[in-house]
């Protein structure tokens, strides 16, 4: 059989993500060449993809542009090309535009366009036909975040021998908010095509429960979620605009167990996201980072209190609030610069999408605005930097703060508050973490506090500058605790032994 004799010379292990797990860059001479992305994730899959036959399905970031697979350090590397229409309808539009608002909490109005919507469908049958291609019979194909929604549905229809993931990165929304999607049917019945769903946080696991109850009706038991065999897509509608759903967009609820036979299973539930926790230590006891880290804090004047915010210029992640809070501070004299001093660094993210450039513009001013007031010849009150940096700078900040600040309104997890964690190594430094973050459901010691409450953040930022040492110990021992005994490949482990347990 040819279709058989194809997979057994295909792929064990299979991840499929918007981006590849490889970045371009362009060496010295001139010439380009590949280079893997430095994120959790690629560190954590890497090493599994080595040691089984593991390939990458991704988009390689450039629009218009065809490339044949490559293998790049122990890894298959399949690039999906998006054309330039594509790139503005799937991935700024739908998903930057539309999914990832509703996703947190309409902090950002979604939009919601029909061109989008049938970009993202064919984006993702994209998506579904190159794992389809590269995966071995009886693969493990991890499909990875909310661009790629519809892939394991489209994937199982394509190669229903293969075991299906899906991990949601980002937060899930309350089944309220989730209901405005226009597609909100044919998103559920994507995501139940995958036999094991992760998501970050309990609550994100129960709040896409809910959701498949509620517009679907399936029958669920203990995180299993029984759905039926034959099912119609409301996508199949004859006609536009109008339901498929006889119930105006609810399900009559299953009460028991369908008959054996007439359904399958899949798992919903979740699976905390970690850093690589060992090459944040390493670096943070490298004596040339250390060095770098008191080199930042004398190029800032040696000011008593290093604040450091971190994070994509992304208007889920508070950098409004923060600065209100600190700008108040040095207002009501409870901060002052020169003892002071805020660091920020926004790194460039998603610059085709309007709602990314009207909220580069309102902080660009904001820091403006406060440095013109409060700066010093000698001293400035937020020294702000639009740049991404190496991890080993980073690392070296991490080591320069004594207070991190992450007040992000909602965030999946915030990968940034465990890093700074894992990099304090002698215990010292404050973290003051959002309770809106997936990490606050881990990180229990940290200052929590609700970023909306201006107030709350002012007193949380005096108490972290002003903290009695062995308070600040006690509380940084047990979050190091939580974060090194949990590092990012212990849940990819968690979640594909319990995808193969299945
Ligand atoms: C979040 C998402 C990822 C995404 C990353 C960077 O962490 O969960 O899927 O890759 O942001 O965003 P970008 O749009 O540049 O890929």
């Amino acid at each position: 059989d040819a279709a058989e004799t194809e997979y057994t010379q295909g792929y064990d292990f299979v991840v499929v993500a918007n981006r590849l797990a490889v970045n371009r860059i362009t060496q010295e001479d001139g010439t380009e060449d590949w280079q893997r992305s430095p994120g959790g994730l690629v560190t954590a899959l890497a090493p599994i993809m080595a040691a089984s036959e593991g390939a990458w399905v991704g988009w390689h970031g450039a629009p218009d542009e065809t490339l044949e697979p490559f293998d790049h350090e122990g890894m298959h590397l399949h690039p999906v090309p998006l054309s330039e229409q594509e790139v503005e309808f799937y991935y700024e539009g739908f998903s930057n535009g539309t999914l990832w608002p509703l996703y947190h909490d309409v902090i950002a109005r979604p939009l919601f366009h029909r061109r989008w919507w049938d970009a993202y469908r064919r984006v993702n049958q994209r998506f579904a036909e190159a794992a389809a291609q590269v995966a071995a019979r009886g693969a493990t194909v991890w499909v990875q975040d909310y661009q790629l929604q519809l892939v394991p549905q489209m994937l199982r229809d394509l190669r229903p021998d293969v075991k299906i993931g899906f991990f949601n990165h980002i937060p899930f929304p309350p089944p309220g908010l989730f209901a405005q999607l226009p597609w909100r049917h044919s998103v559920l019945r994507g995501l139940l095509g995958a036999d094991l769903i992760g998501f970050q946080r309990d609550s994100d696991a129960r709040n896409f429960q809910r959701a498949v109850r509620h517009r679907l009706g399936h029958y669920i038991k203990a995180d299993q979620i029984y759905v039926p065999l034959q099912e119609e897509d409301d996508a199949g509608s004859q006609i536009p605009g109008f339901s498929a759903d006889p119930s105006r967009g609810t399900a009559p609820r299953q009460l028991s167990a369908p008959a054996p036979g007439s359904h399958r299973v899949a798992e919903a539930r979740a699976f905390p996201i970690s850093i690589d926790t060992d090459t944040i230590v390493d670096l943070a006891g490298r004596e040339d980072i250390i060095a770098r880290s008191k080199e930042i804090r004398e190029e800032l004047g040696n000011p008593e209190t290093v604040f450091l915010g971190v994070d994509r210029l992304d208007y889920t992640k508070g950098i409004r609030h923060r600065m209100k809070a600190y700008e108040e501070l040095l207002h009501d004299g409870d901060l002052e610069v020169g003892q002071a001093c805020l660091v920020q660094i926004a790194s460039p993210s998603r610059e085709g999408v309007e709602s990314y450039q009207r909220l580069r513009d309102e902080i660009e001013l904001t820091v403006g605005r406060i440095n013109g007031e409060f700066d010093t010849m000698g001293h400035t009150a937020i020294r702000y930097l639009h740049h991404s940096y190496p991890i080993e700078e980073m690392v070296a900040l991490y080591l320069a703060a004594d207070v991190m600040l992450v007040t992000a309104l909602r965030d999946g997890m915030n990968l940034v508050a465990k890093e700074y964690v894992a990099a304090r190594k002698d215990a010292t430094g404050v973290l003051v973490l959002s309770e809106f973050t997936g990490a606050a459901d881990q990180l229990r010691q940290a200052l929590l506090i609700n970023p909306h409450d201006i107030d709350e953040l002012k007193a949380a930022m005096v108490k972290a500058a002003q903290i009695d040492p062995d308070d600040a110990k006690k509380r940084m021992r047990s979050l190091r605790r939580q974060v090194v005994s949990h590092n990012v490949k212990r849940w990819a482990q968690d979640f594909l032994d319990r995808l193969h347990h299945l």
